[in-house]
């Protein structure tokens, strides 16, 4: 080999054109592949004397990287051409999707009720999760020393004044706003996050959601409060359900009532669902008291009204023999996943 030879490919490097990104491939083969040109003057290389291995050493190198650059270059601006002049994109692959998220046990559960009593003619409000003390308990009738006015029930905010600001422990505080600027009758659900500074354990969870209702009219009776439940519940939980009705006590009616479905899981049977009762807990209700009424400017002479409210992840807990709470606020996919199938409502 002699100085002519690598000035010769030299001149080719430099000259070197390609279109598409095979003949860049073919013309890399042709001078660095196992038998191309500039291989094989390294190969001869080896053999030459020591006087020019001096001389040409140098030349040839540079060679060498001048072709690797050449080919770079080239390889970045060639188009994409396959073998048959095709692209080599295969055009008919389809693209990446986004995976689609799922709607949460939950909120599928909200929508469900809400379309219920959307149906029976239920408006839908909402309001703030941060609240004063008047809308969640003084107006609806709490006393002053009540249990859920102390820090061990309720997360205050600011404490101290004469109107406390706290996180609501119960969406009614959507109704009394609903009562105080809203026209006669009214008809509402109020859903929404609570807050209950309670400690987290399967069965219970600091934050949950709620779908409070309210009604009030003239003559609005406690059989009414009963038939709508009773409605609500078939709808819910299917048409065979039935409802039973406890008494109990909340501040701000009177009567108050809990109100259990009838086990959808054993039918009235006795499961560990309904831990043999055959009976399932879903929620507190009652006529509303005539002093919440007047608290919020209604004659409770001329009107009556009852109200309702219950737990999301209660109901979702037992639609799907969910066994521990925690899972609803944990994000795990796996959890999650298998609600992707549960009928859009
Ligand atoms: N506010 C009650 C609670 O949070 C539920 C309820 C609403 C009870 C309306 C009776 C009437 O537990």
């Amino acid at each position: 080999m002699n100085r002519q030879d690598i000035d010769q490919i030299l001149a080719e490097v430099g000259a070197l054109a390609c279109k598409t990104q095979k003949e860049v491939e073919e013309a890399r083969v042709r001078l660095l592949g196992k038998k191309g040109s500039i291989t094989a003057l390294f190969e001869a290389f080896r053999t030459v004397d020591k006087d020019q291995k001096k001389e040409l050493g140098r030349p040839l190198n540079e060679l060498k990287q001048a072709a690797i650059a050449r080919i770079e270059e080239l390889k970045a601006s060639a188009v994409d051409d396959g073998a048959d002049g095709a692209s080599a994109e295969d055009l008919t692959m389809p693209g990446d999707r986004n995976e689609l998220g799922s709607r949460h046990p939950v909120s599928i559960v909200r929508q469900q009720i809400v379309d219920i009593f959307r149906k029976f003619g239920y408006d839908v409000a909402e309001g703030p999760e941060i609240e004063d003390d008047y809308h969640v308990f003084e107006a609806l009738n709490f006393p002053p020393n009540h249990p859920a006015r102390d820090m061990q029930d309720t997360f205050f905010v600011s404490s101290g004044h004469i109107n406390p600001i706290l996180l609501r422990t119960h969406t009614s505080s959507v109704q009394v706003r609903t009562m105080e600027k809203s026209q006669l009758p009214i008809r509402v659900i109020c859903p929404g996050r609570v807050f209950r500074n309670e400690a987290i354990s399967a069965r219970a969870h600091c934050i949950f959601h709620q779908v409070e209702g309210l009604y009030i009219d003239e003559n609005v009776t406690f059989a009414d409060l009963k038939q709508a439940l009773l409605l609500f519940a078939r709808e819910m939980f299917g048409p065979d359900t039935q409802i039973r009705m406890r008494p109990s006590y909340f501040p701000f009616t009177e009567p108050s009532t809990e109100v259990d479905v009838s086990c959808n899981i054993c039918h009235g049977k006795g499961c560990n669902i309904c831990k043999g009762t055959g009976w399932l807990e879903i929620l507190g209700a009652g006529m509303v008291d005539p002093n919440v009424l007047e608290a919020s400017g209604i004659d409770s002479k001329k009107y009556s009204g009852f109200a309702f409210g219950m737990g999301l992840e209660r109901i979702a807990m037992l639609k799907w023999q969910v066994n521990d709470l925690r899972h609803y606020f944990e994000n795990d996919l796996r959890f999650l996943k298998e609600f992707e199938t549960a009928p859009e409502v």
